[in-house]
């Protein structure tokens, strides 16, 4: 049975195996998390996942966590779908983010993982609907991740994560 966890903060102070960044196909960085993330794992991170880029929407790939602190040994890099107003799959996308996460951290034998809240900033995917889809996706996955911590850099995200979760 995997615990869903609400926490509002900054995904680089988790202390958990594995951090899951909203990246680009490139895994190179860029803003948001995802800048957040390289800047604490420093430039092997990029190196990293440049090495085994490209990553397809809706795919996840990991690399090591470098300089983040310990217990995070990986990060997931995963990329969400750009929202175009919800007919090109963005829902399907987006909980495949989920699934593919988290069968990798079962291949890293990560049991506790960190998501952020994939595709709401940049990609513009509505924040609600990402909740729901991403506490519904994880519930239906079966998984040896046995907590998973859902990661709101804001309280307004926090708010609708725990309505995702507790409705
Ligand atoms: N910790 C936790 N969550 C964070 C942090 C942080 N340090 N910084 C930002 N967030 C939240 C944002 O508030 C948003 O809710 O992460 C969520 C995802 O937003 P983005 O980082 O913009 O990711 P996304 O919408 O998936 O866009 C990805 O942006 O940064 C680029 O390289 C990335 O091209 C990719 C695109």
């Amino acid at each position: 049975m995997t615990v869903i966890e609400v926490v509002l903060g900054d995904i680089t102070a988790e202390d958990v195996a594995a951090i899951v960044t909203a990246a680009n196909e490139s895994l190179l960085g860029g803003g948001g998390v995802d800048g957040a993330i390289h800047r604490a794992a420093g430039p092997e991170l990029a190196r990293a996942g440049g090495a085994i880029a490209p990553c397809d929407p809706g795919d996840a790939k990991a690399t090591p966590a470098f300089d983040l602190d310990p217990p995070v040994r990986h990060v997931i890099h995963t990329v969400g779908p750009v929202w175009e107003g919800g007919t090109y799959g963005e829902d399907d996308t987006l909980a495949s983010c989920y699934r593919r996460c988290l069968e990798v951290a079962d291949e890293l034998g990560a049991a506790e993982v960190a998501f952020p809240a994939i595709a709401t900033g940049v990609y513009g995917f509505p924040p609600e609907r990402a909740a729901r889809i991403a506490v519904a996706t994880i519930r239906s996955t079966p998984t040896r991740v046995h907590r998973v911590r859902l990661v709101a850099f804001d309280a307004a995200a926090r708010d609708l994560l725990l309505d995702a979760l507790n409705g």
